[in-house]
């Protein structure tokens, strides 16, 4: 594991961005695994400015997104396919056939679910999954209690999530109670795990994933057993980590 301390919101999305770009340009056809929510808006803005300067380049990339609320179809803007297309993909030059998200509009759960395992396995596994942390430890919507051994499956959402996805909707009575998920399974499947956090509001769940029993009542504290996990997080985030420890620019935890 290592970990990069930035200094704010920006520096994270920069860097996360850099690794990123390093994957798609080490490996244009890679398989980019991807997350919504506040935490990679500015990443995909600062991708989105290196693709605009010629610099990166998406038309082999397959992206497969982690999660999206059931009974949301693609128009909706509280989807997180509209989310995806509106933060990122109508701004590069990804083949929009080759970008995967559940169906939020499928009520067949099995068949949902099955479907999304094979397009995981069919595109050949995750070469870099990109994730942000849910106050509670969540990570897609792998609430916690979620078996590790899970692969993309119904969610019900917690309290906690409920309560701080809220701020996108009109009210928290319009949010959808139930997602889709890619299972933890799935996602520690991936060949390389990025991990994104931003802000004080992250600083108790970062700190349990990194330091924490491994368990799933923090979701993210599987990834401490991942072999090739990165952490970017920025000062805030790290707050608690750093009242103990230091963390060198090599990204040791000391
Ligand atoms: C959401 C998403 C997660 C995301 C997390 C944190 O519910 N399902 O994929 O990482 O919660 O969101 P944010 O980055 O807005 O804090």
């Amino acid at each position: 594991m290592r970990v990069y301390l930035a200094k704010n919101y920006n520096d994270m999305s920069r860097k996360a961005a850099n690794i990123i770009s390093a994957q798609i340009i080490m490996k244009p056809n890679a398989v980019l695994g991807l997350a919504t929510g506040s935490s990679p808006v500015g990443t995909y803005k600062q991708l989105i400015e290196w693709y605009k300067k010629g610099d990166l380049d998406f038309s082999e990339v397959t992206s497969v997104n982690l999660d999206e609320y059931i009974g949301l179809g693609p128009e909706d803007k509280n989807s997180y396919s509209y989310f995806m297309r509106s933060n990122f993909f109508d701004h590069i030059n990804i083949d929009s056939k080759k970008t995967y998200i559940p169906n939020g509009l499928e009520n067949d759960e099995k068949k949902e679910c099955d479907r999304y395992n094979l397009i995981i396995s069919r595109c050949g596994g995750i070469d870099l999954q990109l994730l942000g942390i849910g106050n509670n430890g969540h990570i897609g919507f792998n609430e916690p209690g979620t078996t590790f051994e899970s692969e993309t499956h119904r969610v019900t959402l917690s309290e906690k999530t409920l309560a701080a996805n809220s701020r996108f909707f009109e009210s928290i009575d319009k949010m959808p109670k139930y997602a889709y998920s890619m299972g933890i399974k799935n996602i520690m499947q991936a060949r390389r795990i990025l991990l994104i956090a931003s802000g004080k509001d992250k600083s108790d769940a970062l700190y349990k994933a990194l330091f924490g029993a491994i368990t799933p009542n923090v979701p993210a504290s599987i990834l401490q057993l991942h072999n090739n996990l990165t952490v970017i997080a920025d000062e805030k985030a790290l707050s608690q980590i750093l009242s103990t420890h230091t963390i060198s620019p090599g990204g040791h935890i000391l």
